[in-house]
């Protein structure tokens, strides 16, 4: 059997008709940026997460570079961020000129919370927990801390729309929540978009700005501003999916506890779990001693699968400089060695996941 890391087009078969009609209705309109769609589309995704403010970007990315610009953190400035993540986290304090400081991850594969006050000096402005693989990092303690040294925290949701700790959404503890809407995440666009969510007015006037040439009247630019506006098709689309992300969350929750209760290989580590979360289930990590060879015997028997990441950020080769090797941080190091993810998205068939369950036994 031939098994699929991720199929966009299953997930788009089970809501096509609406996705046609909604696509056909932009179409028709004749009004395609900075339009009916995207009001409407921030009003119910800031409703949907608990917030009161949502504005729509063009990328993940462009939410975190935007958001460190709107607080002001430039130049000297520093930002914890996480050893083990995607670059994109990265690149949103580079971007702005201010200094990334990483700490190494714990055993939930997420940001170590108990490592953060070591890494704080006085040019610390912020903290970025990044919700790895949908599975909230400790916020009670990353809250504590940034209380304690008056330090604001920026949350990269990416991975972790609908994730919960203590039953409250990612995304609403800091005073921004960064969100991505690429195809793959557990909202997805039909393309590129993302967004930010906060409670703060003036963050928000900000912000609206920073995406449109910095400008809120044609022709008068007051802040220095970039063009990163999401388009009304994906407002109008990331609608549809919205009206489904309880759906989609149920079918990614059903792979995953056939995966957590169905694999038994003590050559395979399943993913820890804090008990006070929600996991989002945006993707199933494994940790084996043979990443490689585990991969490929996968492969052998038809099974995609993917490593998040193999490269951490800070031994990206466009951080050369700051002269960084992979053992500089021990656990995001032993992540990128030995994660495998496994297959898992609304609208995968039941006997795929069951498939993939018995070859990972047979390992
Ligand atoms: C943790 C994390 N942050 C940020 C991003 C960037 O989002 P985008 O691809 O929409 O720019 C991603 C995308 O994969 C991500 O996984």
């Amino acid at each position: 059997m031939n098994v699929e890391y991720v199929s966009l087009k299953r997930h788009f078969e089970l809501y096509q008709n609406e996705y046609e009609q909604a696509a056909l209705r932009i179409l028709r309109s004749g009004w395609f940026v900075l339009g009916p769609e995207l009001e409407k589309f921030e009003m119910e995704f800031a409703h949907h997460i608990g917030r009161k403010y949502c504005i729509g970007v063009n990328s993940g990315t462009d939410a975190l570079i935007l958001a460190l610009r709107a607080l002001g953190i430039g130049s000297g400035d520093e930002v914890i961020v996480p050893a083990g993540s995607y670059i994109a986290s990265v690149i949103g304090v580079i971007e702005n000129g201010a200094n990334p400081v990483f700490v190494d991850s714990d055993e939930f594969l997420l940001l170590d919370a108990k490592k953060i006050e070591s890494a704080i000096t006085s040019r610390t402005k912020a903290i970025l927990p990044v919700h790895m693989y949908g599975q909230p990092c400790d916020m009670k303690k990353i809250m504590e801390i940034a209380d304690k040294h008056n330090l604001l925290v920026v949350e990269d949701c990416a991975q972790s729309h609908d994730a919960a700790y203590d039953g409250k959404r990612t995304g609403t503890f800091g005073i921004m929540g960064c969100f991505s809407f690429y195809p793959t995440k557990p909202l997805g666009a039909l393309g590129d978009a993302g967004a930010i969510l906060t409670d703060d007015e003036e963050m928000a006037n900000q912000l609206k700005m920073l995406r449109n040439y910095g400008s809120r009247r044609k022709y008068h630019n007051e802040i220095a501003g970039i063009n990163s506006r999401m388009d009304e098709l994906q407002a109008a689309l990331l609608r549809i999916g919205l009206k489904h992300i309880k759906e989609d969350y149920y079918l990614r929750e059903n792979i995953a506890c056939k995966y957590m209760g169905g694999i038994r290989n003590p050559k395979v580590k399943l993913p820890k779990i804090q008990d006070n979360v929600t996991h989002s289930y945006h993707l199933f990590p494994l940790i084996v001693d043979n990443q490689g060879y585990f991969q490929n015997y996968l492969k052998q028997h038809g099974i995609k699968t993917q490593i998040h990441y193999p490269i951490p950020p800070y031994c990206a080769e466009c951080y050369e400089t700051m002269g960084y090797v992979p053992a500089d941080f021990e656990k995001a190091d032993y992540i990128a060695k030995h994660e495998v993810s496994l297959p898992i998205y609304a609208g995968m068939p039941e006997e795929e996941v069951m498939y993939v369950v018995d070859v990972v036994n047979s390992y």
